[in-house]
């Protein structure tokens, strides 16, 4: 599985740890940036890149990180195909995969420790979407408003 990876400067130092760490749990990692802290750059410039590349199939799930997480999960669903949200807990990791179909862990590198990170990241990847009759009615009725 091939695993992408932006942060903006508030998550840089997160994507920082957990790109070894994904590697170490033997994935393949796709680094979208930044590559370089640099306090004045924006997250739309590595997350917008990282969101097409889930849609292309480039990468088969991906890992955004700002500050909070709320500006990458914002910019990242205004493209069609991403499923993206800001995680703060386990349950909600693999929940989202199974009942939604997240293709995009969106995390805080400014709230979110990397313990806990390293934790939600397991969880999500780990997670496998049940494709349940329920869940793609809804999921079809949310496709539908990306037309
Ligand atoms: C950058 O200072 C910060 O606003 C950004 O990383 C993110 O938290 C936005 O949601």
């Amino acid at each position: 599985m091939t695993i992408g990876i932006a942060a903006d400067h508030g998550g840089y130092e997160l994507k920082e740890i957990i790109h070894p760490f994904l590697i170490s749990l033997g994935y393949t990692v796709k680094d979208f940036g930044a590559f370089q802290l640099d306090n004045n750059d924006d997250y739309p410039d590595f997350v917008i890149p990282l969101a097409k590349a889930i849609v292309s199939k480039e990468v088969d799930r991906a890992i955004a990180i700002c500050g909070s997480g709320v500006g990458a999960s914002i910019a990242a669903n205004k493209i069609s195909g991403v499923r993206a949200a800001l995680i703060n807990d386990h349950f909600s990791a693999h929940q989202g995969v199974e009942d939604d179909d997240m293709n995009m862990l969106c995390l805080g590198g400014r709230v979110t420790g990397y313990m806990a990170a390293q934790e939600l990241i397991v969880a999500f990847l780990n997670a496998r979407f049940t494709g349940a009759e329920r869940h793609l009615r809804r999921l079809q009725k949310v496709h539908l408003l990306e037309k």
